[in-house]
């Protein structure tokens, strides 16, 4: 804790999902504690001698504990005399070992290909590191901090289950979804970043070829793509940002894409030709519990393609090469 009180600034390195979850954890450290983040793939940190100053403390995000870049990254960072935390859900694995510290993320042996669980609770084991650190920092209260806890370890859960069993409307949803040969992706904030893993796990297991972008940034190239039929997956988690979310899906809609909507009940849902409307939660867990719901949107447009979703074509569970 001395030291963590001590930090100037935090760089997250990880790949594909992991770095999603990076992303994510950005906005609610930044948020909680006040510390600058920088987040980085693996396999670019590693080539391009990255500006690490004094004060920076690394963190490695791996579910397998094994990705060769990842790894790569953690032994530059080290070698050049930096605090490497690695934030691991394979016990013993090779980053764990050398790391400095972990923290594990106890998901449970992930089989799949694709990382549902070990994403999810990477995503809320970094919220809870957050907290710590605004905590230490003096950011947060005791009991904004309890509230937030009980948010993580009751409500979370429970909703997250809440999701799991409306499957069968996810599922409609993708009746239409599955027959499409591509899908965008559109979000602020950190959405825009639930929506990159979520085009990722689109792509990775239903082959349907899936792009995600900023919402404010369709104007600027993205929006000539849209027309007739084409599916927009946008997810709005936070008030802030609703209204101009909702501006973009009128954008999209008006030029005849088929909106998918994945937002509370009670955001704006003009335009939107189908919904998904997020049970009532905390609207710092609202990010995670969409995840969920494009993770099944996934899963159930590649079911429904006949694709094998536990072992997409090209991957392997563990990149342990470049
Ligand atoms: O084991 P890791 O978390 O280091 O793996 C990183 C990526 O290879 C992994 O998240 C990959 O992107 C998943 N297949 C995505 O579902």
């Amino acid at each position: 804790d001395e030291e963590l009180k001590e930090i100037k600034k935090m760089f997250i390195v990880a790949c594909g999902s992991a770095y999603h979850a990076g992303v994510t954890a950005k906005y609610v450290i930044e948020g909680l504690a006040r510390i600058p983040v920088e987040v980085d793939l693996a396999s670019e940190f590693r080539y391009r001698n990255p500006i690490l100053e004094e004060g920076t403390m690394v963190v490695v995000i791996s579910q397998s504990g094994e990705t060769a870049d990842t790894l790569e990254a953690l032994r530059q960072a080290k070698q050049r005399g930096f605090k490497v935390l690695g934030i691991v859900n394979v016990v013993g694995s090779s980053i764990a070992r050398e790391a400095d510290a972990v923290i594990y993320t106890h998901a449970g042996r992930e089989v799949s290909v694709a990382s549902t669980k070990a994403y999810t609770v990477q995503t809320a084991l970094l919220s809870l590191f957050a907290l710590h650190l605004g905590l230490l920092r003096g950011n947060i209260c005791e009991s904004e901090a309890q509230k937030f806890c009980f948010s993580l370890s009751r409500e979370l859960p429970e909703k997250i289950d809440e999701v799991i069993a409306r499957e069968d409307e996810v599922r409609a949803l993708c009746l239409s979804l599955s027959q499409k040969e591509s899908a965008f992706f559109i979000g602020r904030g950190v959405d825009a970043h639930i929506c990159a893993e979520g085009a990722l796990k689109l792509k990775e297991v239903s082959y349907i070829n899936a792009q995600a972008y900023p919402a404010g940034e369709l104007k600027h190239g993205t929006i000539s793509l849209i027309c007739k039929g084409l599916p927009v997956i946008a997810v709005s988690t936070q008030l802030s940002t609703a209204e101009k979310t909702a501006a973009n899906i009128r954008e999209v809609a008006a030029r005849g894409a088929d909106v998918y909507l994945v937002a509370p009940a009670d955001f704006p849902q003009d335009g939107a030709k189908y919904i998904f409307s997020l049970p009532k939660a905390a609207e710092p867990l609202l990010p995670i519990i969409a995840a969920t719901v494009t993770q099944l949107l996934a899963y159930h447009a590649a079911l429904l393609r006949g694709c094998n979703v536990d072992k997409p074509r090209n991957l392997a569970k563990s990149v342990t090469v470049e």
